[in-house]
Protein backbone atom coordinates (compact mmCIF):
# COMPACT_ATOMS: atom_id res chain seq x y z
CA UNK A 1 0.00 0.00 0.00
CA UNK A 2 1.17 3.35 -0.66
CA UNK A 3 -0.49 6.38 0.79
CA UNK A 4 -0.63 8.78 -2.22
CA UNK A 5 -2.02 6.36 -4.93
CA UNK A 6 -5.09 8.77 -5.66
CA UNK A 7 -2.46 10.82 -7.64
CA UNK A 8 -0.88 8.13 -9.99
CA UNK A 9 -2.82 5.32 -11.90
CA UNK A 10 -1.82 1.83 -10.78
CA UNK A 11 0.81 0.49 -9.00
CA UNK A 12 4.37 1.24 -9.12
CA UNK A 13 6.30 -0.55 -11.37
CA UNK A 14 8.45 -3.86 -9.52
CA UNK A 15 11.63 -2.00 -9.83
CA UNK A 16 10.57 1.13 -8.60
CA UNK A 17 9.40 -0.55 -5.78
CA UNK A 18 12.45 -2.20 -5.37
CA UNK A 19 14.52 0.72 -5.54
CA UNK A 20 12.51 2.80 -3.33
CA UNK A 21 10.82 0.31 -0.80
CA UNK A 22 12.14 1.36 2.48
CA UNK A 23 10.13 -1.16 5.09
CA UNK A 24 12.85 -3.15 5.29
CA UNK A 25 14.96 -0.98 7.20
CA UNK A 26 13.12 1.78 7.81
CA UNK A 27 10.59 -0.62 10.55
CA UNK A 28 13.55 0.15 13.26
CA UNK A 29 11.70 3.20 13.46
CA UNK A 30 8.84 1.63 14.63
CA UNK A 31 8.31 2.75 18.19
CA UNK A 32 9.38 6.11 17.20
CA UNK A 33 6.54 6.67 14.39
CA UNK A 34 4.45 5.58 16.56
CA UNK A 35 5.36 7.59 20.40
CA UNK A 36 5.41 10.77 16.77
CA UNK A 37 1.85 9.61 15.99
CA UNK A 38 0.43 9.96 19.95
CA UNK A 39 2.14 13.15 20.37
CA UNK A 40 0.74 14.38 16.85
CA UNK A 41 -2.96 12.73 17.83
CA UNK A 42 -3.20 14.89 21.30
CA UNK A 43 -2.13 18.12 19.53
CA UNK A 44 -4.81 17.79 16.76
CA UNK A 45 -6.94 16.79 19.63
CA UNK A 46 -5.59 20.17 22.09
CA UNK A 47 -6.41 22.41 19.09
CA UNK A 48 -9.96 20.53 18.16
CA UNK A 49 -9.06 19.32 14.84
CA UNK A 50 -9.88 15.61 16.25
CA UNK A 51 -12.84 15.36 18.54
CA UNK A 52 -11.74 13.61 21.76
CA UNK A 53 -13.59 9.95 21.14
CA UNK A 54 -11.52 10.51 17.30
CA UNK A 55 -8.63 10.95 19.30
CA UNK A 56 -9.22 8.48 22.07
CA UNK A 57 -9.90 5.63 19.33
CA UNK A 58 -6.73 6.66 17.37
CA UNK A 59 -4.39 6.46 20.67
CA UNK A 60 -5.95 2.99 21.69
CA UNK A 61 -5.12 1.92 18.45
CA UNK A 62 -2.01 3.30 18.51
CA UNK A 63 -1.20 1.58 21.82
CA UNK A 64 -2.19 -1.57 20.70
CA UNK A 65 0.44 -1.68 17.76
CA UNK A 66 3.01 -0.41 20.31
CA UNK A 67 2.27 -3.85 21.73
CA UNK A 68 2.04 -5.70 18.92
CA UNK A 69 5.55 -4.45 18.05
CA UNK A 70 7.10 -5.26 21.53
CA UNK A 71 5.84 -8.38 21.50
CA UNK A 72 6.40 -9.57 17.61
CA UNK A 73 3.28 -9.78 16.59
CA UNK A 74 2.91 -6.63 14.35
CA UNK A 75 3.05 -7.61 10.83
CA UNK A 76 4.97 -5.68 8.29
CA UNK A 77 3.53 -6.50 4.71
CA UNK A 78 5.73 -6.71 1.54
CA UNK A 79 3.62 -4.23 0.25
CA UNK A 80 3.51 -1.64 2.84
CA UNK A 81 6.14 1.10 1.45
CA UNK A 82 7.41 1.91 4.80
CA UNK A 83 7.41 2.34 8.39
CA UNK A 84 5.23 5.15 8.87
CA UNK A 85 2.60 3.15 5.54
CA UNK A 86 2.78 0.42 7.86
CA UNK A 87 1.87 1.85 10.83
CA UNK A 88 -1.35 3.91 9.33
CA UNK A 89 -2.40 0.80 7.51
CA UNK A 90 -2.46 -1.23 10.97
CA UNK A 91 -4.22 1.79 13.00
CA UNK A 92 -7.07 2.27 9.79
CA UNK A 93 -7.54 -1.80 10.36
CA UNK A 94 -7.85 -1.16 13.65
CA UNK A 95 -9.81 1.87 14.55
CA UNK A 96 -11.94 2.08 11.64
CA UNK A 97 -12.39 5.31 9.39
CA UNK A 98 -11.00 7.56 11.75
CA UNK A 99 -7.32 6.22 10.75
CA UNK A 100 -8.11 8.41 7.72
CA UNK A 101 -7.37 11.30 10.21
CA UNK A 102 -4.19 9.92 11.34
CA UNK A 103 -2.33 12.24 9.22
CA UNK A 104 -3.97 15.27 9.32
CA UNK A 105 -1.68 18.18 9.23
CA UNK A 106 1.60 16.21 9.09
CA UNK A 107 4.10 14.72 5.90
CA UNK A 108 5.99 11.98 6.22
CA UNK A 109 8.81 14.32 5.64
CA UNK A 110 8.20 16.07 8.99
CA UNK A 111 7.12 12.48 10.54
CA UNK A 112 10.86 10.80 9.79
CA UNK A 113 12.59 13.17 10.98
CA UNK A 114 10.78 13.24 14.07
CA UNK A 115 11.30 9.46 14.09
CA UNK A 116 14.80 10.12 13.49
CA UNK A 117 15.43 12.10 16.46
CA UNK A 118 13.80 10.38 18.69
CA UNK A 119 15.84 7.10 17.78
CA UNK A 120 19.15 8.83 17.79
CA UNK A 121 18.38 10.61 21.24
CA UNK A 122 17.75 7.41 22.60
CA UNK A 123 20.63 4.63 20.74
CA UNK A 124 23.41 7.75 21.01
CA UNK A 125 22.79 7.72 25.02
CA UNK A 126 23.03 4.02 24.70
CA UNK A 127 26.09 4.40 23.02
CA UNK A 128 27.60 6.73 25.83
CA UNK A 129 26.54 4.83 28.06
CA UNK A 130 28.26 1.56 27.36
CA UNK A 131 31.38 4.00 26.36
CA UNK A 132 31.18 4.57 30.35
CA UNK A 133 31.17 1.09 30.71
CA UNK A 134 34.03 0.68 28.87
CA UNK A 135 35.86 3.46 30.62
CA UNK A 136 34.82 2.06 34.27
CA UNK A 137 36.53 -1.34 33.46
CA UNK A 138 40.09 0.62 32.12
CA UNK A 139 39.51 2.69 35.32
CA UNK A 140 39.48 -0.38 37.26
CA UNK A 141 42.44 -2.30 35.36
CA UNK A 142 44.36 0.99 35.91
CA UNK A 143 43.69 0.78 39.91
CA UNK A 144 44.86 -2.93 39.87
CA UNK A 145 47.64 -2.30 37.91
CA UNK A 146 49.20 -0.83 40.83
CA UNK A 147 53.04 0.34 40.16
CA UNK A 148 53.19 -1.47 37.56
CA UNK A 149 55.25 -0.32 34.17
CA UNK A 150 55.78 -0.53 30.65
CA UNK A 151 58.10 0.55 28.03
CA UNK A 152 55.85 4.11 26.69
CA UNK A 153 56.55 4.49 22.55
CA UNK A 154 56.88 6.99 20.26
CA UNK A 155 57.41 6.00 16.82
CA UNK A 156 56.58 2.74 18.27
CA UNK A 157 59.83 2.39 19.96
CA UNK A 158 60.77 2.09 23.22
CA UNK A 159 61.06 5.58 24.34
CA UNK A 160 60.03 5.83 28.27
CA UNK A 161 58.75 3.91 31.08
CA UNK A 162 54.69 4.75 32.02
CA UNK A 163 52.94 3.32 34.60
CA UNK A 164 50.11 0.60 32.70
CA UNK A 165 47.53 2.62 34.29
CA UNK A 166 49.02 5.71 33.00
CA UNK A 167 48.58 4.31 29.69
CA UNK A 168 44.90 2.20 29.98
CA UNK A 169 44.05 6.12 31.29
CA UNK A 170 45.27 7.38 28.48
CA UNK A 171 42.04 5.35 26.23
CA UNK A 172 40.00 6.38 29.18
CA UNK A 173 40.39 9.90 28.43
CA UNK A 174 40.13 9.55 24.70
CA UNK A 175 36.37 8.13 25.05
CA UNK A 176 35.63 10.65 28.14
CA UNK A 177 35.45 13.23 25.08
CA UNK A 178 33.95 10.69 23.01
CA UNK A 179 31.23 10.91 25.75
CA UNK A 180 31.01 13.94 25.34
CA UNK A 181 30.66 14.47 21.91
CA UNK A 182 27.79 12.09 22.12
CA UNK A 183 26.28 14.22 24.77
CA UNK A 184 26.32 17.28 22.64
CA UNK A 185 25.03 15.44 19.96
CA UNK A 186 22.15 14.55 21.63
CA UNK A 187 21.40 18.22 22.88
CA UNK A 188 21.85 19.86 19.67
CA UNK A 189 19.26 17.32 17.89
CA UNK A 190 16.67 18.15 20.44
CA UNK A 191 14.47 19.86 18.79
CA UNK A 192 11.27 18.58 17.16
CA UNK A 193 10.02 18.51 13.33
CA UNK A 194 6.63 17.67 13.40
CA UNK A 195 4.56 20.64 12.94
CA UNK A 196 6.46 21.49 9.49
CA UNK A 197 4.69 19.23 7.71
CA UNK A 198 5.94 18.77 3.90
CA UNK A 199 7.69 21.93 3.93
CA UNK A 200 5.77 24.52 4.74
CA UNK A 201 3.82 23.99 8.02
CA UNK A 202 -0.25 23.69 7.70
CA UNK A 203 -3.12 26.02 7.49
CA UNK A 204 -4.92 23.68 10.12
CA UNK A 205 -4.12 24.85 13.82
CA UNK A 206 -1.09 22.65 15.01
CA UNK A 207 0.16 23.69 18.08
CA UNK A 208 4.23 22.19 17.11
CA UNK A 209 5.63 23.40 20.98
CA UNK A 210 2.65 21.39 22.52
CA UNK A 211 4.04 18.03 20.53
CA UNK A 212 7.54 18.89 20.87
CA UNK A 213 6.72 18.89 24.81
CA UNK A 214 4.93 15.83 24.34
CA UNK A 215 7.98 14.22 23.03
CA UNK A 216 10.20 15.59 25.24
CA UNK A 217 12.23 17.59 23.22
CA UNK A 218 13.72 20.28 24.00
CA UNK A 219 12.05 23.05 21.67
CA UNK A 220 9.91 22.86 18.50
CA UNK A 221 11.85 23.82 15.35
CA UNK A 222 12.22 27.36 13.91
CA UNK A 223 11.50 27.00 10.46
CA UNK A 224 9.90 24.39 8.77
CA UNK A 225 12.36 24.02 5.67
CA UNK A 226 14.71 23.23 7.50
CA UNK A 227 13.60 21.31 10.22
CA UNK A 228 12.75 18.68 7.18
CA UNK A 229 15.62 19.04 4.86
CA UNK A 230 18.18 19.10 8.03
CA UNK A 231 20.42 15.92 8.84
CA UNK A 232 23.31 17.75 10.35
CA UNK A 233 22.56 15.20 13.39
CA UNK A 234 22.79 12.43 11.71
CA UNK A 235 26.15 13.56 10.11
CA UNK A 236 27.36 14.59 13.67
CA UNK A 237 26.10 11.20 14.87
CA UNK A 238 27.92 9.36 12.61
CA UNK A 239 31.02 11.47 13.10
CA UNK A 240 31.42 10.89 17.23
CA UNK A 241 30.82 7.27 16.17
CA UNK A 242 33.72 7.35 13.52
CA UNK A 243 35.67 8.81 15.86
CA UNK A 244 34.87 6.64 18.98
CA UNK A 245 35.38 3.64 16.36
CA UNK A 246 38.90 5.12 15.59
CA UNK A 247 39.65 5.30 19.43
CA UNK A 248 37.98 1.54 19.81
CA UNK A 249 40.75 0.60 16.84
CA UNK A 250 44.07 1.92 18.26
CA UNK A 251 42.87 -0.11 21.29
CA UNK A 252 42.25 -2.89 18.98
CA UNK A 253 45.48 -2.38 17.69
CA UNK A 254 47.50 -2.34 20.77
CA UNK A 255 46.08 -5.93 22.10
CA UNK A 256 46.83 -7.27 18.74
CA UNK A 257 50.51 -6.03 19.33
CA UNK A 258 50.78 -6.68 23.12
CA UNK A 259 49.22 -10.16 22.41
CA UNK A 260 52.01 -11.54 20.44
CA UNK A 261 54.94 -13.49 21.11
CA UNK A 262 57.28 -11.08 20.20
CA UNK A 263 55.34 -8.41 22.41
CA UNK A 264 53.62 -10.85 25.02
CA UNK A 265 52.57 -8.41 27.40
CA UNK A 266 48.96 -9.79 27.55
CA UNK A 267 47.35 -13.20 27.15
CA UNK A 268 43.71 -12.88 26.38
CA UNK A 269 41.15 -14.73 28.47
CA UNK A 270 40.02 -17.79 26.31
CA UNK A 271 36.07 -16.02 26.30
CA UNK A 272 37.87 -13.34 24.03
CA UNK A 273 39.93 -15.21 21.75
CA UNK A 274 39.42 -16.85 18.80
CA UNK A 275 41.04 -20.15 17.17
CA UNK A 276 42.36 -21.28 13.45
CA UNK A 277 40.45 -23.88 11.76
CA UNK A 278 43.80 -25.24 9.98
CA UNK A 279 46.52 -24.11 12.71
CA UNK A 280 45.44 -26.21 16.10
CA UNK A 281 48.10 -24.32 18.30
CA UNK A 282 46.54 -20.81 17.10
CA UNK A 283 44.84 -18.33 19.70
CA UNK A 284 43.74 -15.53 17.80
CA UNK A 285 42.82 -11.68 18.65
CA UNK A 286 39.74 -11.49 16.02
CA UNK A 287 37.98 -9.09 19.35
CA UNK A 288 41.31 -6.51 18.72
CA UNK A 289 40.89 -7.11 14.95
CA UNK A 290 37.49 -6.38 14.45
CA UNK A 291 37.11 -3.28 16.42
CA UNK A 292 40.20 -2.56 14.10
CA UNK A 293 38.59 -3.66 11.08
CA UNK A 294 34.72 -2.18 11.76
CA UNK A 295 36.54 1.09 12.11
CA UNK A 296 36.98 1.47 7.96
CA UNK A 297 33.17 0.62 7.69
CA UNK A 298 32.55 3.49 9.99
CA UNK A 299 34.18 6.15 8.45
CA UNK A 300 32.50 5.25 5.01
CA UNK A 301 29.19 5.89 6.67
CA UNK A 302 30.04 9.01 7.28
CA UNK A 303 31.28 9.61 4.02
CA UNK A 304 28.78 8.35 2.17
CA UNK A 305 26.04 10.54 4.39
CA UNK A 306 28.00 13.82 3.69
CA UNK A 307 28.19 13.01 0.21
CA UNK A 308 24.18 12.39 0.19
CA UNK A 309 23.75 15.32 1.87
CA UNK A 310 26.21 17.53 0.02
CA UNK A 311 23.81 18.62 -3.34
CA UNK A 312 20.27 19.03 -1.98
CA UNK A 313 17.89 21.93 -2.31
CA UNK A 314 15.81 22.50 0.15
CA UNK A 315 13.74 20.94 1.35
CA UNK A 316 12.85 17.73 1.73
CA UNK A 317 14.15 15.18 -1.11
CA UNK A 318 14.25 11.46 -1.42
CA UNK A 319 18.22 10.98 -1.32
CA UNK A 320 17.58 11.63 2.93
CA UNK A 321 15.94 8.09 2.85
CA UNK A 322 20.05 6.83 2.51
CA UNK A 323 20.41 8.38 5.93
CA UNK A 324 19.00 4.91 8.19
CA UNK A 325 20.90 2.29 7.33
CA UNK A 326 24.64 3.93 7.81
CA UNK A 327 23.33 5.54 10.52
CA UNK A 328 21.29 1.96 12.26
CA UNK A 329 24.82 -0.04 11.21
CA UNK A 330 27.02 2.33 12.89
CA UNK A 331 25.13 2.47 16.23
CA UNK A 332 24.52 -1.31 16.36
CA UNK A 333 28.95 -2.23 15.14
CA UNK A 334 29.71 0.40 17.30
CA UNK A 335 27.82 -1.23 20.56
CA UNK A 336 28.93 -4.34 19.24
CA UNK A 337 32.48 -3.54 20.04
CA UNK A 338 32.57 -1.83 22.93
CA UNK A 339 30.68 -4.30 24.65
CA UNK A 340 33.24 -6.86 23.48
CA UNK A 341 36.05 -4.76 24.23
CA UNK A 342 34.72 -4.31 27.72
CA UNK A 343 34.58 -7.97 28.12
CA UNK A 344 37.81 -8.33 26.58
CA UNK A 345 39.90 -5.62 28.91
CA UNK A 346 38.15 -6.74 31.88
CA UNK A 347 39.58 -10.45 31.23
CA UNK A 348 42.92 -9.81 29.66
CA UNK A 349 46.14 -10.77 31.58
CA UNK A 350 48.58 -8.58 31.89
CA UNK A 351 52.26 -9.59 32.19
CA UNK A 352 54.11 -7.28 34.38
CA UNK A 353 57.19 -9.23 34.51
CA UNK A 354 57.60 -8.92 30.78
CA UNK A 355 56.59 -5.61 30.50
CA UNK A 356 59.31 -4.15 32.84
CA UNK A 357 62.08 -6.42 31.54
CA UNK A 358 61.15 -4.00 28.20
CA UNK A 359 60.75 -0.64 29.96
CA UNK A 360 63.99 -1.28 32.27
CA UNK A 361 65.89 -1.74 28.83
CA UNK A 362 69.70 -0.30 29.84
CA UNK A 363 68.83 3.06 27.73
CA UNK A 364 65.78 3.35 28.77
CA UNK A 365 66.44 6.70 31.56
CA UNK A 366 68.31 8.26 29.62
CA UNK A 367 66.68 11.69 29.19
CA UNK A 368 67.01 11.36 33.78
CA UNK A 369 70.89 11.21 33.04
CA UNK A 370 70.72 14.28 31.11
CA UNK A 371 68.14 15.85 33.78
CA UNK A 372 70.56 14.68 36.02
CA UNK A 373 73.38 17.03 34.49
CA UNK A 374 70.67 19.77 33.97
CA UNK A 375 70.09 19.29 37.95
CA UNK A 376 73.97 20.07 37.74
CA UNK A 377 73.94 23.37 35.69
CA UNK A 378 74.47 21.85 32.29
CA UNK A 379 72.85 23.26 29.67
CA UNK A 380 70.05 20.72 28.83
CA UNK A 381 71.58 20.48 24.66
CA UNK A 382 74.91 19.83 25.97
CA UNK A 383 73.80 17.08 28.80
CA UNK A 384 71.61 15.72 25.82
CA UNK A 385 74.62 15.43 23.82
CA UNK A 386 77.03 13.94 26.27
CA UNK A 387 74.30 11.36 27.11
CA UNK A 388 74.03 10.40 23.49
CA UNK A 389 77.37 10.38 22.92
CA UNK A 390 77.66 7.73 26.00
CA UNK A 391 74.81 5.70 24.53
CA UNK A 392 76.64 5.56 21.12
CA UNK A 393 79.58 4.26 22.79
CA UNK A 394 78.49 1.89 24.46
CA UNK A 395 76.18 0.51 21.86
CA UNK A 396 79.61 0.65 19.92
CA UNK A 397 81.98 -0.70 22.27
CA UNK A 398 79.72 -3.30 24.05
CA UNK A 399 79.92 -1.54 27.07
CA UNK A 400 76.88 -1.48 29.42
CA UNK A 401 75.65 1.99 29.22
CA UNK A 402 76.06 1.93 33.10
CA UNK A 403 79.17 1.37 33.16
CA UNK A 404 80.22 4.75 31.14
CA UNK A 405 78.00 6.50 33.44
CA UNK A 406 79.89 5.27 36.59
CA UNK A 407 82.80 6.23 35.16
CA UNK A 408 81.76 9.39 33.85
CA UNK A 409 82.61 12.33 36.33
CA UNK A 410 79.72 14.23 35.83
CA UNK A 411 77.43 11.23 36.84
CA UNK A 412 78.94 8.86 38.68
CA UNK A 413 77.00 6.77 41.22
CA UNK A 414 73.72 9.23 41.07
CA UNK A 415 73.90 8.51 37.66
CA UNK A 416 74.24 4.88 38.23
CA UNK A 417 71.28 4.90 40.53
CA UNK A 418 69.11 6.38 37.63
CA UNK A 419 69.40 3.25 35.52
CA UNK A 420 68.26 0.79 38.40
CA UNK A 421 65.09 -0.55 37.28
CA UNK A 422 61.59 1.09 37.86
CA UNK A 423 63.58 4.04 38.77
CA UNK A 424 62.97 6.38 35.90
CA UNK A 425 59.47 6.09 36.16
CA UNK A 426 58.88 7.28 39.75
CA UNK A 427 60.58 9.92 38.89
CA UNK A 428 57.71 11.10 36.38
CA UNK A 429 56.19 13.65 38.63
CA UNK A 430 54.71 16.28 36.52
CA UNK A 431 51.15 16.52 36.85
CA UNK A 432 49.31 14.71 33.89
CA UNK A 433 52.69 12.68 33.53
CA UNK A 434 53.72 9.00 33.79
CA UNK A 435 54.97 8.33 37.38
CA UNK A 436 52.76 7.30 40.86
CA UNK A 437 52.36 10.51 42.40
CA UNK A 438 50.91 11.70 39.81
CA UNK A 439 48.80 8.90 38.17
CA UNK A 440 47.47 8.74 41.80
CA UNK A 441 45.68 12.20 41.13
CA UNK A 442 44.94 11.68 37.67
CA UNK A 443 43.20 8.03 38.68
CA UNK A 444 40.94 10.94 41.19
CA UNK A 445 40.08 13.12 38.52
CA UNK A 446 38.95 10.52 36.07
CA UNK A 447 36.99 8.65 38.74
CA UNK A 448 35.07 12.34 39.33
CA UNK A 449 35.12 12.50 35.07
CA UNK A 450 33.36 9.26 35.23
CA UNK A 451 30.44 10.53 37.95
CA UNK A 452 30.02 13.78 35.76
CA UNK A 453 29.57 11.85 32.73
CA UNK A 454 27.16 9.68 34.31
CA UNK A 455 25.04 11.87 36.12
CA UNK A 456 24.93 13.74 32.45
CA UNK A 457 23.79 10.76 30.67
CA UNK A 458 21.27 10.39 33.42
CA UNK A 459 19.68 13.42 33.27
CA UNK A 460 19.29 13.29 29.70
CA UNK A 461 17.79 9.68 30.02
CA UNK A 462 15.62 10.70 32.70
CA UNK A 463 14.17 13.31 30.64
CA UNK A 464 13.04 10.93 28.11
CA UNK A 465 11.83 8.39 30.50
CA UNK A 466 9.23 12.04 31.72
CA UNK A 467 8.10 12.70 27.90
CA UNK A 468 4.23 11.54 28.37
CA UNK A 469 4.00 10.21 24.99
CA UNK A 470 6.99 7.40 24.38
CA UNK A 471 5.36 5.03 26.92
CA UNK A 472 5.86 2.19 24.89
CA UNK A 473 9.51 2.49 24.11
CA UNK A 474 11.99 -0.39 25.98
CA UNK A 475 13.51 1.37 29.10
CA UNK A 476 16.83 1.65 28.64
CA UNK A 477 18.68 -1.37 30.47
CA UNK A 478 20.23 -0.79 33.97
CA UNK A 479 23.81 0.53 33.83
CA UNK A 480 26.20 -2.12 35.84
CA UNK A 481 28.69 1.14 36.67
CA UNK A 482 28.84 2.39 40.29
CA UNK A 483 26.43 4.61 41.61
CA UNK A 484 26.12 8.50 40.37
CA UNK A 485 23.70 11.26 41.29
CA UNK A 486 20.60 10.97 40.07
CA UNK A 487 18.63 14.32 41.07
CA UNK A 488 17.55 15.82 37.74
CA UNK A 489 18.45 19.71 38.16
CA UNK A 490 18.03 21.24 35.51
CA UNK A 491 18.09 20.08 31.51
CA UNK A 492 21.89 20.40 30.82
CA UNK A 493 23.97 18.52 33.09
CA UNK A 494 26.78 20.34 34.39
CA UNK A 495 29.87 21.04 32.53
CA UNK A 496 32.75 18.46 33.55
CA UNK A 497 34.78 21.31 34.30
CA UNK A 498 32.76 22.82 36.58
CA UNK A 499 32.56 22.43 40.94
CA UNK A 500 29.07 20.32 40.46
CA UNK A 501 31.27 17.70 38.75
CA UNK A 502 32.45 16.89 41.47
CA UNK A 503 29.59 16.80 44.06
CA UNK A 504 28.66 13.28 45.84
CA UNK A 505 26.61 10.36 44.45
CA UNK A 506 23.66 10.30 46.39
CA UNK A 507 21.60 7.52 44.46
CA UNK A 508 21.80 4.34 42.41
CA UNK A 509 23.15 4.44 39.15
CA UNK A 510 21.36 6.03 36.11
CA UNK A 511 19.72 3.91 34.06
CA UNK A 512 21.86 4.35 30.45
N1 LIG B 1 11.09 6.70 3.55
C1 LIG B 1 11.18 8.11 3.46
C2 LIG B 1 12.53 8.57 4.07
O1 LIG B 1 13.11 7.82 4.73
C3 LIG B 1 10.06 8.73 4.22
C4 LIG B 1 9.69 10.09 3.75
C5 LIG B 1 9.07 10.02 2.41
N2 LIG B 1 8.67 11.29 1.95
C6 LIG B 1 8.32 11.52 0.69
N3 LIG B 1 7.99 12.73 0.37
N4 LIG B 1 8.38 10.56 -0.22
O2 LIG B 1 12.96 9.67 3.86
Amino acid sequence: MTLWQGRLAGGMADEVAELSVSVSFDRELAIDDVAGSKAHVRGLAKTGILSDGEASLLLGALEQVAEELASGLFVFRPTDEDVHTAIERRVTELAGEVGAKLHTGRSRNDQVATDLRLWSRRSLLEVAGEVVALQDVLLRRATEAGDAYLPGYTHLQRAQPVLLGHHLLAHGWALARDVDRLIATVERLDTSPLGAGALAGSSLPLDPDFVAEQLGFAARFENSLDAVGDRDFVAEALFDLALLGVHLSRMGEEVVLWSTEEWGFCTLDDAYATGSSMLPQKKNPDVAELARGKTGRLVGHLTGVLTTLKGLPLAYNRDLQEDKEPLFDAVSQVRAVLRALAGLYRTVEWHQERMQAAADGPTSASVDLAELLVARGTPFRQAHALVAGLVRDSIARHVPLVELVQAHPDLGEAGAQLLEPGVAVSRRTTPGGAGPVPVADQVERFVRRLDVDRSRLEIHVHTLCAAPVPDSAPRPAPDPGPAGPSEVASRRAPDPGSDQASSPAPNPAPSV
